[in-house]
């Protein structure tokens, strides 16, 4: 388990940085470095002030060494007690409280501007917590924006992205040894037909290179954020609003291979057809601290 501590926003340059190693997760202690070691170089250079502490370096430092964490094996998001604020101080959810376990996905809803994707900032390690304690597994938590990062590379990178082709093959031997004889490129067939993009493959075959960015529609590339989901197959989906440009049938479809796979996910959607995918609903009500718990019938 991870304890989030109090620290600095990243600034928008900063999420820059950050979005261009849009990490889906795997990688958030190397993005907290990053989003330190950019803090601190500002501040060298501002006359008078004061490097944050890299107390948050030496957290994620901490999570890498998870096993001699007591707590590392909890699977479980929790926020206890947690203040969502804005760095310009607007307080937009106040001690907001919430387990997330397996199995028990959650439904983050509220108009816009209420605070929803501030939530996935604050749970990827963008922002600090204004107070209270949020913890989360140091492994197997992926992120997935609304629009993934295309790195380049091959479709085969799109989907393995952040691992190497060599870390992904690896990866594979892992599989064979739990019993799933599969090569890689099989594999990644088989996900892509699960997103409904097999179409790609033969359109473009694996080895070619083109920016992806400008060759696929934005519902491709959301369907292939959630490809890298199945592909790195984590205990818990931070997901937002990373389907809301695919339609609703083939978004029913890919919620329900979600739960198939035991992935369970904290979903950020204004979309009602995903209620049935998701045991309780977190609704931010007016963005200004009123929030609001609720379990859903399954
Ligand atoms: N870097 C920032 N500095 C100050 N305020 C910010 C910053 N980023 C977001 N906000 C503000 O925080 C509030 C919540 O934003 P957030 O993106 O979390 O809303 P949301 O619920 O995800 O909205 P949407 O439904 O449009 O995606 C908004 O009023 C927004 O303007
Ligand atoms: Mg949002």
């Amino acid at each position: 388990m991870v304890p989030e501590t109090r620290g600095t926003w990243a600034s928008e340059k900063e999420k820059e940085v950050v979005a261009r190693v849009d990490v889906g997760g795997w990688a958030v202690s190397s993005v907290g470095r990053v989003v330190w070691l950019i803090q601190w170089m500002a501040a060298s250079l501002t006359e008078g002030r004061k490097p944050p502490s890299p107390s948050h370096v030496l957290l994620s430092d901490a999570c890498v060494c998870s096993e001699e964490n007591e707590m590392a094996s909890q699977d479980i998001v929790t926020f206890c007690k947690v203040d969502i604020v804005t760095p310009s101080q607007k307080l937009l959810a106040k001690q907001m409280t919430c387990d997330v376990v397996p199995g028990k996905s959650l439904l983050v809803t509220g108009p816009n501007g209420s605070g929803k994707t501030s939530i996935f900032r604050i749970l990827r390690g963008l922002w600090p917590i204004g107070s209270g304690r949020l913890m989360k597994p140091c492994h197997s938590v992926f992120y997935v924006p609304q629009r993934p990062y295309t790195c380049p590379g091959t479709l085969r990178d799109q989907i393995i992205y952040p691992f190497s082709h060599d870390e992904a093959k690896l990866r594979m031997t892992t599989m064979v040894r739990t019993g799933h004889n599969f090569l890689l490129d099989d594999h990644l067939t088989v996900i892509l037909e699960r997103v409904r993009l097999v179409y790609l493959l033969e359109r473009e075959g694996w080895d070619a290179i083109a920016n992806w960015e400008e060759v696929l529609s934005l519902g491709e590339q959301q369907r292939l954020g959630v490809a890298r989901l199945f592909f790195h197959h984590p205990k818990f989906g931070i997901l937002d609003e990373c389907t809301n440009a695919i339609s609703v049938d083939v978004e029913e479809h890919l919620y329900h291979l979600a739960k198939e796979m035991g992935i369970t996910v904290i979903t950020s959607s204004q979309r009602p057809a995903l209620v049935p995918y998701h045991a309780m609903e977190l609704t931010l009500v007016d963005g200004r601290g009123k929030w609001v718990l609720c379990e859903l019938s399954q």
